[in-house]
Order: structure tokens, then C-alpha cells, then sequence
């Protein structure tokens, strides 16, 4: 338990990645435990696509605002949901875990905005996503660089959020 919770104290987003693959089996893990996360009454509306291919990878690279940086990346998991009510909260509970197991296993990982972006249609196409998916977040995936791979972002204070019983 205390290594879970620093786990989740110790993910950030990684940006800069050294050029090295991500063994499969790895990659197939990180999607096993996204398969586990919450989802609302049950349905598991989520796929998952591994992209490994450098064109690929550049191509989305291309689409988005804040994203360049995917055309480093050893991989990027593009997440969707089918559109039910609740296909947002799902495919975010699903990119959460991909963050932490990624993390788990020494690897960094970026969440980049999918749903509501003007992008996504260009990456469901891409993907050739079937129609009614939703493109929920992109994961930036690799190792991270020795330095500068992540900015310590600051993070607002216990006291500054939690309230017990009311506001
Ligand atoms: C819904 C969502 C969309 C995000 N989109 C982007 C993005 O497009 N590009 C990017 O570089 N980071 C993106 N991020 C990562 C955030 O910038 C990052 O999580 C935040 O600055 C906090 O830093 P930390 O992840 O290191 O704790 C996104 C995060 C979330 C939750």
C-alpha cells in the first residue's frame, strides 16, 4: 500500500523520452490494467490502440496543439470509448491507469487531450476508428530521459482543497 501511494505521489508528465522501445509485452500490460479500471454500470466502453510506427506517431504529432512531442515517444495509446453516458468518466478512469501502470513500470508517460479536440476526427480516420467512438486522451509512452524529462510542476496544497463535512 505504501508503494502505491508513492507511486501516485511520483507520476508526472514526461515530455522528453530517450530513443528506446517499449517491449510488447510491456505495452500489453499497461493496456491489461487499464481493463480494470472503474466503469460506469459495468459497460466498459473503452478500446485501446498501440501506436509503435514512427509515421504514425509523427503523423498525429502533426494534429495536435501541445503535442509535438508524441513523434518522440516509443508509443502512444489512443483511448476510446463508444459514446455511452458515461464514455468520458470510463475512458478516464482506463487513461489513469495507463498513466500509473506505465509509471509502475519505470516508463514515462504524457496524457494529451483527445475528446473535444478539433483533432479528433483526423485520428479517428488515421486509426481507422469505427463509427461511433470516441477519441477519450492520446498517452505519450517512453522512457524518460536522465534530465529535464519532467518539469516538477507545482501542486496545490492538502490544506488548500480538503474540507471535512461542508465547505
Ligand atoms: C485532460 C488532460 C489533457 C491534457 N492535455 C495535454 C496536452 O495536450 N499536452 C500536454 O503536454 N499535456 C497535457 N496534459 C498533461 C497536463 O499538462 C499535466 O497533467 C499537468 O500539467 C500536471 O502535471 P503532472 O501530470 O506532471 O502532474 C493533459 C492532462 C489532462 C488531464
Amino acid at each position: 500500500m505504501d508503494n502505491l501511494l508513492k507511486l501516485l505521489k511520483s507520476r508526472r508528465s514526461v515530455r522528453l523520452f530517450k530513443d528506446k522501445n517499449i517491449p510488447e509485452e510491456e505495452l500489453r500490460e499497461i493496456i491489461d490494467a487499464a481493463r480494470f479500471a472503474p466503469t460506469a454500470r459495468n459497460i466498459q466502453p473503452w478500446e485501446f490502440v498501440v501506436i509503435t510506427d514512427k509515421n504514425i506517431l509523427s503523423e498525429i504529432a502533426g494534429f495536435g496543439q501541445n503535442a509535438s512531442f508524441i513523434s518522440q515517444a516509443a508509443a502512444c495509446i489512443a483511448v476510446f470509448s463508444t459514446e455511452t453516458n458515461y464514455y468520458l468518466e470510463d475512458g478516464c478512469a482506463a487513461t489513469c491507469n495507463i498513466l500509473l501502470a506505465a509509471t509502475a513500470l519505470g516508463i514515462g508517460s504524457c496524457w494529451i487531450a483527445g475528446d473535444k479536440k478539433t483533432y479528433c476526427p483526423k485520428v479517428n480516420s488515421l486509426l481507422y476508428a469505427p463509427t461511433g467512438l470516441k477519441l477519450v486522451s492520446l498517452i505519450a509512452l517512453g522512457y524518460p530521459q536522465e534530465e529535464n524529462s519532467f518539469k516538477p510542476v507545482q501542486k496545490k496544497g492538502l490544506n488548500d482543497l480538503l474540507h471535512w463535512e461542508r465547505f
